[in-house]
């Protein structure tokens, strides 16, 4: 394995990384209805989408895999939006390249999950798709210290990750401000968790710029206006 470029991630998809960018979480969604719940937010103008992988190891819950990212791949790449998968799954490098080849375009895993975090980052940007470590929020943000030149995206988890609909973390923003000054103004910083029209803009103030929601958005009557009010409190393009 080749390691060493920098950007292997494709243009579009760099580009949405570089904005700031309200990220709809399908955990929420009505799985019976995913297309449809997916194109409300995709008319709405939501152009990343984030998928929520969970193995009953690394966290209690078991939910999707590749065959998901798959199934979204075409709706998704039609809008000119890209798939952000979120890896809840312990050792993260086994399943890198079946969720690239499902049409991930970015991949973010915990650092919790596996020893080989530089390795499983250089894996995913030499496989085409844009590399993101998370860290849950009892991390400390020096997790991220030593691989920041290997990342398109670091994200600071504002829940404990397993479930959607928990309650923000309240000082989360501290740590927010954290991690922003480790990996500097270049590289995206997501945030996961509790995200809605009060707690995206304390989020973005402290410098995280994509802010992931699941139950702000898919527990609303209209998806598409949820993801409108919280791009507008964000500051979202
Ligand atoms: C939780 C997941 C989140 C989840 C967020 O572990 O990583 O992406 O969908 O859900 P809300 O926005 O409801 O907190
Ligand atoms: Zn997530």
């Amino acid at each position: 394995l080749e390691f060493g470029s920098a950007d292997d991630m494709n243009e579009a998809s760099s580009e949405l990384l570089r904005g700031i960018r309200v990220a709809p979480s399908i955990l929420s969604a009505d799985f019976a209805r995913l297309r449809e719940q997916v194109g409300e937010v995709l008319d709405a103008g939501a152009r990343i989408v984030h998928v929520d992988v969970m193995d009953g190891h690394f966290v209690p819950p078991i939910t999707v895999g590749p065959l998901v990212v798959a199934a979204l791949r075409e709706q998704v790449g039609q809008a000119g939006a890209m798939l952000d998968v979120h890896l809840m799954i312990e050792r993260p490098e086994r399943h890198v390249a079946d969720f690239v080849q499902a049409g991930a375009d970015s991949i973010t895993f915990h650092a919790e999950a596996t020893p080989h975090v530089a390795y499983t980052a250089n894996l995913i940007r030499e496989s085409g798709a844009g590399a993101g470590v998370a860290i849950n929020p009892a991390t400390p943000v020096g997790a991220l210290a030593e691989v920041v030149e290997l990342l398109d995206m670091a994200l600071c988890m504002t829940v404990n990750p397993g479930w959607g609909g928990q309650p923000f973390i309240g000082h989360s923003p501290q740590k927010i401000e954290r991690v922003r000054a480790i990996v500097g103004a270049e590289t995206a910083v997501e945030v996961d968790g509790g995200i809605d029209p009060d707690t995206a803009p304390r989020c973005r103030d402290a410098g995280a710029s994509v802010f992931v929601a699941g139950s702000a958005i898919f527990g609303s009557p209209d998806p598409g206006n949820a993801y409108l009010a919280i791009a507008a409190a964000a500051g979202a393009a």
